[in-house]
């Protein structure tokens, strides 16, 4: 799959430096923090835990970046709108890898071994040209690997396949709790009408009842923050820093718009491996795959208005009309109707996963062996 927004998307030769610099801990403010201390890749690109801590503590729990590509909108609130935008996120924020856009640059330019890989990559000496290209340049490098991670098949995809066939033999390995599961995801439990298509998402965004008021009582207000910020930045896909001449890669950036219903709202995350994943929701506030069933399961009109109310909602006021007609009902799903669906989840997992790829040394004495593009290595 290419990106016409990253010339370099597709790049081995790309990949191969972005996957060094994903765990160059160089890039932080301080040399502490790098991409992989918090998507760690033998915890399948997260970190466990509730809410991630690079310099400092954060508000949102680490999503994978297995899978990342497929998006549209990326973080819990699409903040970005590609993946190498995406990828420069946390240079700017001071609780990740500390205000180090400004570093990165001048990184690039100084350490011989980056300063050689980007010309490689690039074409060009990142000494001439100018700081904000130099970082969009290494976001890209950054996504053309991590366009690489990609999960394996599924015990899922083997039953769906096996039904495609009408291959019964096949269909009867898959286990029963998961056919029932699966009946609930897409009949009466209704999942399916956020969690659909290959990687089970809509690619939008609502709400499903998990409080904006984070403990410190600061608010956590998801898409409507995340549309203004899409609209702010100088990386977006209608910026100059896209690759795309034509500009049709942009064209539900261009098209978003600020609503009173994106208060609160938050990504509805792709399920493939979220068995893997744990704990769960963007603030990381639910701990097991049972949990977030029974949430689902035991969801009403108040408990949802409570978790995001009206802006200007005091205490004590009046609750308003249903937010925003939300698509959930209470299911009042019994024990086994829970372990199914979770049975059913755990089927999302892939079979076989794929090798997990760290340069040999990511420390920045001699980074730079893993070189499978055929290219010098630099250094
Ligand atoms: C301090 C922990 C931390 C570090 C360090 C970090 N990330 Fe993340 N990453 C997160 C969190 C938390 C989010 C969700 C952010 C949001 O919702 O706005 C995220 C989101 C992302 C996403 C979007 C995924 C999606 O499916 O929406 C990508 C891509 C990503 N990070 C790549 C990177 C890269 C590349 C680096 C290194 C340059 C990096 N991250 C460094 C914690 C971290
Ligand atoms: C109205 C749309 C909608 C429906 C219907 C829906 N979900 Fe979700 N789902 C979301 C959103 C949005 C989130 C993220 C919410 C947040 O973080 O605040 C989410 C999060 C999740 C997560 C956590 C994933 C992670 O990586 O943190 C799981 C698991 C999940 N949903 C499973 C289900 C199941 C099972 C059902 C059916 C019982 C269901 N969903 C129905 C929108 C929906």
């Amino acid at each position: 799959m290419s990106d016409a927004s990253n010339r370099v998307a597709a790049s081995a030769r790309a990949a191969a430096f972005g996957q060094r610099l994903f765990f160059d801990t160089r890039l932080s403010n301080g040399g502490t923090i790098s991409c992989a201390s918090c998507h760690v890749p033998e915890w399948h690109w997260t970190d466990r835990r509730p809410t991630a801590t690079g310099l400092a503590d954060t508000d949102r729990n680490t999503p994978s970046v297995a899978n990342a590509r497929f998006n549209r909108w990326f973080g819990w609130a699409g903040a970005t709108d590609s993946l190498w935008s995406a990828s420069l996120r946390p240079f700017a924020d001071p609780r990740e890898m500390g205000n180090s856009e400004r570093h990165v640059a001048a990184l690039v330019r100084s350490q011989p071994d980056l300063e050689c890989s980007y010309r490689q990559v690039f074409g060009r000496s990142p000494a001439a040209v100018e700081d904000d290209k130099v970082l969009a340049d290494i976001g890209k490098a950054l996504a053309a690997f991590q366009a690489t991670l990609v999960t394996g098949r599924t015990p899922f995809d083997d039953f769906r396949d096996a039904l495609a066939r009408g291959d019964r033999a096949a269909q009867a390995r898959y286990p029963e709790a998961a056919k029932r599961g699966l009946r609930l995801f897409v009949g009466r439990a209704q999942c399916n009408l956020c969690h659909l298509g290959p990687q089970f998402s809509n690619g939008e965004f609502d709400q499903v009842g998990i409080p904006v008021r984070r403990p410190d009582g600061r608010y956590d207000w998801g898409r409507y923050d995340g549309i203004k910020a899409v609209q702010a930045s100088r990386f977006s896909l209608l910026g100059r820093f896209s690759d795309d001449r034509k500009g049709t890669t942009g064209e539900s950036t261009r098209r978003v718009a600020l609503t009173v219903e994106a208060y609160g709202q938050f990504k509805v995350p792709g399920l493939r491996n979220v068995a893997l994943t744990a704990p769960y929701m963007h603030d990381g506030s639910i701990i097991t795959l049972a949990d977030v069933v029974r949430h689902y399961s035991t969801i009403t009109d108040e408990k949802l208005i409570l978790a995001a109310p009206h802006p200007h909602a005091e205490p004590g006021e009046e609750l308003p009309a249903r937010p925003t007609g939300s698509l959930l009902r209470t299911l009042n799903l019994d024990a086994r109707e829970i372990a199914d669906l979770v049975a059913f989840l755990h089927t999302l997992t892939e079979t076989r996963a794929g090798p997990i790829r760290r340069p040999p040394t990511a420390a920045p004495a001699g980074g730079t062996q893993l070189v499978r593009s055929g290219a010098k290595p630099c250094g």
